[in-house]
């Protein structure tokens, strides 16, 4: 899980990854990518921050527990091109949305995450409301926490 959690956050913040998107249908939803209600300007920001997880539609496969995660490393804010800032206090946290939209077999389809940054000792994504209220305001499913590191 934590390979595909990888790959998830991999792929939004680099690289297309569609041959492994198609391997997953679970993972995409028919259509074009949403044009979200609720986006925010984007983010400046000069402090250390990491990803430290991602809310997707898949269900974990592994026990929720972040216990055995590595610790995050904090590293310098990178740039945001292609993400959409959906969340933040503008000092603690930052939540993105990434949509890939591709086609199979001649549909549209497109793939959605979001990734949470969180500055050390920051608010925990998995437990602070405020990350589910962005999700729930830009209609946003991505109900299930992936945690990739410990804050
Ligand atoms: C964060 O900063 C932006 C841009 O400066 C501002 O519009 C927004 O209201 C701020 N949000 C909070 C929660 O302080």
């Amino acid at each position: 899980m934590l390979q595909l959690s990888y790959v998830l956050v991999y792929c939004a913040l680099l690289a297309p990854y569609y041959a492994y998107a198609q391997s997953r249908p679970e993972l995409t939803k028919p259509g074009e990518c949403p044009k979200l209600p609720h986006p925010l300007p984007k983010p400046t920001f000069k402090d250390k921050i990491t990803i430290v997880g991602i809310f997707t539609n898949i269900k974990s496969t592994t026990p929720g527990s972040a216990a055995n995660l590595r610790q995050c490393e904090p590293g310098d804010f990178k740039k945001t091109e292609g993400h959409t800032l959906i969340g933040t206090d503008n000092k603690s946290y930052f939540l993105f949305y990434n949509c890939i939209e591709f086609n199979i077999q001649g549909k549209k389809t497109h793939l959605e995450i979001a990734t949470a940054l969180v500055v050390p000792k920051g608010p925990d994504p998995g437990t602070d409301k405020r990350f589910r209220e962005a999700l729930d305001k830009n209609k946003l499913g991505l109900k299930e926490w992936l945690p990739l590191c410990k804050v």
